[in-house]
Parts: structure tokens; sequence; C-alpha cells
């Protein structure tokens, strides 16, 4: 099944829902209590029950956010100097992305982003996490930076600052210089050198107010999207790019918190990786073992290098150093212990093993991460099958809801990097969501189901000993979303494109009430 037909499906779930009443409804201030909102049905597979969401609480303190990501927001692509970058060239390349739509535009953050930060302001969140576009800096990727784009984001942190919020940066969201594609992309090993010069840059030029950085958001999908499924630029399907990719990208982690730490004494480094916490389909060995080799390469890869210096066992036998260009001495390259571990949820996984399978061709991607079930396993390396499981219901995004899955996921990394700080960098869901013409309201009622029901989990980590201290939500507003250009709406608040109005959803303005009391029955 591809993506768009969990999408149908999840439409045509949607059709069947029943109303959930109770705290959602109550979460509308101005919703008449005569007219709760669609939820999700509350004796579904995965449900939460209300006892739960009812006993959830967060600790004093704890950081309200939303993450954002320039090509996704900023548009103004080729202003102030900017160079091209690879989801530039991508998105006008024909066929590429859902209705030959681009960033170009986006939503226009770039110059909007004053009244963004207002409006994060108002729904009182207290982190903002954003990412930097490589490309305004140093428009090759290489040399002096470009002073106006320096400048921009310098006034981006001050207005953050100004409205109380804590300016997180992600310094790496997919937009890679194409010069550096030009020149080999991320298999090539000098990149990493490169990319800790512009971490360096930009640690030295806004060091003094941003303390929360992170290299890559998520270092998997960058290499195996990029390199080998080809779903993403630089659209390559080669495994060993992948693998040379991956390896560049660790060392370029652990070079970039050097090059951070040195030219910012306030520094913290952490991360902003994608995880899914895997489940073996069946109990037999072999099934247990490819969950494991999944948890390894998707989840905890680059965790264990900067953590360890090491890569975990992702593969069937010894790590394929040779393709993955290691040379020797690279484990005390790798090893940069971070100060606190991000990473993101989203969704599931139910993995088999596929080791004495006839390797074929490799897994099959959609234009997210979403992989189809692939007879001969993902890749001739690590040799299993992860496929999404919809015994939930299906987002329109077409991502399974499993609330669930946060609390096993963040118990599981609490338990094996004994019990690091930990912050959620993205978590949130995809509905088509609409205005009602009559109230001008967004009556997202979905979205809050999915929010209340996996916090609820994350609380019960967080009881359960877990030091979680911020969940950023994704997202602050509808935005493009990468090969599903803007088919996918993710935002708390609804982005007009056309006009580039922003109307904040009810899930917004519960996602408010949330940040202010700490509770989800609000
Ligand atoms: C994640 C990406 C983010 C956004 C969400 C929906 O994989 O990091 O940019 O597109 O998915």
């Amino acid at each position: 099944m591809d993506r768009r037909q969990f999408a149908v499906r999840s439409l045509a779930a949607a059709a069947g829902v029943s109303l959930l009443r109770g705290g959602n409804a109550a979460a509308q201030s101005d919703a008449p209590a005569s007219e709760p909102l669609p939820g999700l049905l509350a004796d579904r597979p995965g449900a939460v029950p209300e006892s739960v969401i009812r006993a959830a609480r967060f600790p004093e303190g704890f950081l309200w956010g939303t993450a954002t990501a320039s090509y996704q927001n900023e548009g103004a692509w080729n202003e102030d100097g900017k160079g091209e970058s690879i989801w530039d060239r991508f998105a006008h390349t024909p066929g590429k992305v859902r209705g030959g739509v681009t960033g170009d535009v986006a939503c226009d953050q770039y110059h909007r982003y004053a009244q963004d930060i207002a409006l994060a302001r108002q729904m009182n969140m207290k982190s903002q996490r954003f990412s930097i576009a490589w490309p305004r800096i140093q428009p090759t990727g290489m040399g002096a930076p470009n002073r106006k784009g320096i400048d921009h984001y310098s006034r981006f942190v001050d207005t953050l600052l100004e409205a109380g919020i804590r300016p997180w940066c992600t310094m790496y969201h997919w937009d890679l210089p194409q010069a550096l594609e030009d020149k080999g992309g991320w298999p090539n090993r000098e990149l990493a050198q490169y990319f800790a010069d512009y971490a360096g840059i930009l640690a030295k030029h806004l060091g003094d107010r941003i303390t929360v950085w992170a290299p890559f958001n998520m270092p998997w999908a960058i290499a195996f999207m990029g390199y080998a499924a080809g779903a993403f630029p630089p659209c390559r399907t080669s495994f060993t790019d992948f693998l040379k990719a991956a390896h560049t990208l660790a060392l370029a982690q652990a070079e970039a918190h050097r090059a951070v730490k040195a030219a910012s004494p306030r520094a913290t480094f952490g991360s902003a990786y994608e995880m899914a916490p895997a489940y073996p389909k069946t109990d037999s060995e072999d099934d247990r073992a490819a969950a494991a080799r999944y948890h390894a390469m998707n989840n905890v890869f680059f965790l264990e290098a900067a953590m360890k210096g090491r890569y975990p066992k992702a593969f069937v036998g010894e790590p394929p150093y040779e393709q993955m260009g290691f040379r020797a001495g690279d484990e005390k390259l790798l090893y940069a212990p971070l100060d606190w571990v991000g990473f993101h949820y989203y969704t599931r996984r139910i993995v088999s093993d596929a080791s004495k399978e006839h390797f074929e061709s490799g897994g099959k991607f959609s234009g997210t991460e979403i992989e189809n079930n692939s007879p001969g396993g993902r890749d001739p390396y690590t040799r299993f099958r992860a496929a999404m499981p919809t015994e939930g219901p299906l987002t329109d995004a077409g991502l399974e809801v499993w609330p669930r899955g946060i609390y096993d996921l963040v118990t599981q990394i609490s338990r094996e990097y004994d019990h690091p700080i930990i912050e959620i960098t993205e978590s949130g869901c995809g509905y088509l969501d609409e205005t009602d013409v009559e109230t001008g309201r967004v009556p997202d009622g979905r979205r809050i189901a999915w929010y209340r029901e996996t916090l609820a989990e994350l609380s019960r980590a967080i009881q359960d000993g877990a030091k979680v201290r911020a969940y950023h939500a994704w997202t602050l507003i509808d935005n493009f979303q990468w090969a599903e250009g803007y088919t996918e709406r993710y935002g708390l608040i609804y982005t007009d494109f056309r006009s580039q109005k922003r109307t904040v959803k009810d899930s917004g303005r519960w996602y408010a009430k949330v940040a202010a009391s700490g509770l989800l029955t609000v």
C-alpha cells in the first residue's frame, strides 16, 4: 500500500468517526457544548483511556513548544544572497513534488517571522525549534559567511527572546547547498569538515543567544531517503552511497559538536533524530533480532556513534566498514557525547527478518519515510522489513495513530542511555483541515485527540522516571511538506497559502491551554 492508499483508507476511517465527548469537547472554550468536535474513537485499537489522560502531569518548567524548518516555511528562496539548495533544485524539477509546487514562497516566513513568533507567544510557547538554511549563511557551503543571512537569523533569534521563547537551532534540516552536492554530496567525506566550519560560524555569530544546538534533522533520512531510496534529493539509489553518507554525517555530527563548543562556551549540543519504536512481527528469535537491527539503524545509529564512538549492531554481521569509507581512528572522531538527546515521535513499526530471503532491489518508499512491505528486505546490509501497521486508525497523511509508542520509545532510550535529558523534537499528525466558513474557525478535533493521547503516554513515561524536559509539536503553521507539497497539513495554525492568512486552529487554542496549565483536561 502506498502513501496515497493509506490516505484514502484514513479518510474512509474518518468518515466513520464517532464524536468524542468529555475533555476534548470541553477544550473548545467557545464551541457550543451541544456540538462536540469529531475526535478519534474512544474504543479503537490503541486508544488511551480517559483516566490516563486525566492523570497526566508535566513537571514544573516543562518546555512546551513547536518545531519548524527553513525550507518548509521561509520562502524567499533566492533573496539576500542565498545560494541554491538541493531542495530548490528538486522542487524546480518537474514531476518531483506532488502538484508541481515549490517552497519558493511557502509560508513567506522569511518576511513574516515577527507575526508568526507573536502567534507562538500568544499560544504560551516557551521553546521554538527552527532551522537555519545553510545556503543563506554560505551560498556555496564554503567560505566567508553572507552577512545578510547572519543578520536575518540574528533578528529572528532576538524576536524569539523578546517573546520569552527559547531559540532551539537545527543547523541542517535538509537544505544542503547545491554546490556541495555537486562536489559529491554527503557520501563525500570532505563534507564533514565543511559542515563543521558552518557550525562554527553559527556558534560564533549566534552562540551568545542560542544555547541549544542540534546538527541534523533526521540523519538516517538524509542518508537513506536521499542516497538509497532516492525519494528525496539528490535522488540517488546506491546502497554504498547511503553507507558512505551515513558515515560522513556521523563524523560531521561530532566535528560540529567540537566546533560549536569551541566557539561558544554556553553551547549545549544534542540531536533531532527520527525514531519509531520497533516491535518484532512474531516472537521468533529472528524477528526479535531484526527489530533490534531496526532500532540500531533507524533510532540509535548516530546516537551510539556520538555517545560511544562506535556503530551499533545494525547490520547482519559486522558493519560494512569498507563500503562506509571507515578509516582507522574514526572511532575517536565519532565520539562526541551529547548533552541531551532529542528525537521525534510520529508512529511505530513492525519489523521482521529478511536475512534468509533473496535480496532483490530494496525497500520502496513514498514521498516521506513510510516504507512499503518489500519482499527481499530493505537493503543488503540490515536485511529486515519494517512495516507501519494499520491496526490503529491512520491520519490523513497516512501514519498510524499509536499513542503508546511514545511511552515505549522514551522509556527504552532512557534505559539504554542511562536516563539522559530528553527533548521531543517533533511530534504531530497530518489532517486535511478546512476552515468553517460560518465561524471562521478550524475545527480539528482529531488533532486534539491525537495530542491528548500522545501527551498522556508521554506523561506516563515521565512519571516512570524518564527525564523529558521539552515537547515540540510539529508544527507551528501548515507548511511545505516535502515531496507531498501542500497536500498535508500538520500545523496548529492554518495557513491559507493564497493569502498567507494564518488562523489558529482549535488544536492551537487547546495546546495553548495545555502549555499554560500542564494539564490535558483543559
Ligand atoms: C518529519 C520532518 C519534518 C516534517 C514532519 C511531518 O519527518 O522532520 O520536516 O515534514 O516529518
